[in-house]
């Protein structure tokens, strides 16, 4: 490895630039190719972060000997197979999340992260925000003592963003995998990553992408398709874990809700803790109780912030310089919640671990 990492991206489409960004901004990295199936895009990257290296086929990316590591930003249905070629081909990987559409997909990545010795780090993006890093430090100093219950919403109005995204062959599913995968990670994460022990969730399918409504803007990815939809508009699931500690999740695309919706909340035996939609605390003190208002510039996850730290540890991760704290097998453990409650959904029974 020469003096800085030289890192790829492989996927230039709307995410790329929070990764490329913070790639820029980080000292010892060097932006050295980009790859994308769509070649004018790649280029416009390429020119705007002055990128040496254009690809449209990303195993001719993964055969640069001087390419040391790459994110993938793919549409989630390429995850494993390109995470896999790229630790075959000797190089570290930062997987955006979903980690991949399946368990045996997860379990394939995990073995080769093992084989080939490198980083892989998932893209648990939450984790690094700042409001999450002070909430785990008040919680490994144990002001809220064991947490045994939390509760996270992320619930969408109208919020199908189409194309891939709502084409399950290529997304692996809706907003479960979409926006599930962050609030229940972040639970899971912040609990102290309890084994899960059964899952019940449910699916809806009912009000569909909503395409027919009106004077309300929303996201619309560049190939959105009114008639095209094959992923759920509603989850919700109970996750319950060995330690006896339970998860109680709900995430939609579409919903006859009042408003958008972002809570996560933690409730332990000395205090509780509400991540979103602004960190604060909840003690007992004295017969009396506190909520407590952290001073901070941003109470709630502020991406740009995020994506940095989280490309900062990566970047270090694969220095030699620390462990990653988001391993491949935190996203196996997580594919299994995801697929358990999609088979819930499916089979209208709890699942039990492990299956
Ligand atoms: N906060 C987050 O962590 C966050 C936010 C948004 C998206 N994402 C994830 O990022 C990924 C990409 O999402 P997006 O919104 O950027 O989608 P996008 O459709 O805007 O971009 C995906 C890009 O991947 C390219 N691509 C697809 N298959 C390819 C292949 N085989 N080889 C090379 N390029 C290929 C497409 O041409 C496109 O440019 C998804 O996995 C999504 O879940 C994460």
């Amino acid at each position: 490895m020469g003096e800085k990492l030289k890192v790829g991206m492989i996927g230039t489409g709307m995410i790329s630039d929070t990764h490329l960004r913070a790639y820029a901004a980080n000292p010892g990295v060097e932006l050295h190719a980009v790859c994308d199936l769509n070649e004018q895009r790649a280029r416009d990257k390429a020119a705007k972060y002055g990128i040496p290296n254009v690809y449209t086929d990303y195993r001719a990316m993964l055969a640069d000997p001087l390419l040391d590591a790459v994110s993938v930003c793919t549409w989630n249905c390429f995850h494993a197979e390109m995470s896999i070629a790229a630790l075959d081909a000797g190089k570290h990987a930062l997987v955006i999340k979903p980690l991949c559409m399946n368990v045996e997909e997860a379990l394939s990545i995990e073995r080769a992260t093992k084989r080939s010795g490198k980083v892989l780090q998932v893209g648990y993006v939450r984790r690094f925000g700042t409001n999450a890093i002070v909430a785990k430090k008040f919680i490994d100093e144990g002001e809220l003592g064991p947490i045994y219950y939390a509760k996270a919403s992320c619930l969408r109005r109208l919020g199908n963003p189409g194309g891939w995204f709502a084409d399950k062959d290529k997304s692996g599913g809706g907003p479960l995998i979409d926006l599930g995968v962050h609030v229940i990670d972040l639970c899971w994460y912040l609990m102290g990553k309890p084994k899960v022990k059964t899952v019940s969730g449910n699916t809806y399918v009912k009000l569909g992408n909503r395409s027919n409504v009106r004077n309300f803007q929303t996201y619309r990815s560049s190939d959105f398709d009114p008639a095209g939809n094959t992923v759920e508009d509603l989850a919700n699931a109970i996750i319950r874990f060995e330690n006896g500690a339970s998860l109680v999740v709900d995430v939609s695309f579409s919903l006859h809700a009042k408003k958008d919706e972002l809570t996560v909340k933690l409730f332990g035996e000395k205090g509780g803790l509400e991540l979103e939609p602004e960190l604060s605390l909840v003690a007992e003190k004295h017969d009396t109780i506190l909520n407590v208002s952290p001073q901070m510039t941003s109470l709630t996850f502020d991406p740009n912030n995020g994506f940095q730290n989280e490309i900062d540890h990566f970047v270090d991760a694969c220095l030699g310089r620390r462990e990653t704290i988001s391993p491949v097998e935190d996203g196996v453990e997580m594919m299994k919640i995801l697929c358990g409650i999609y088979e819930s959904g499916a089979k209208q029974t709890e699942i039990h671990y492990p299956v």
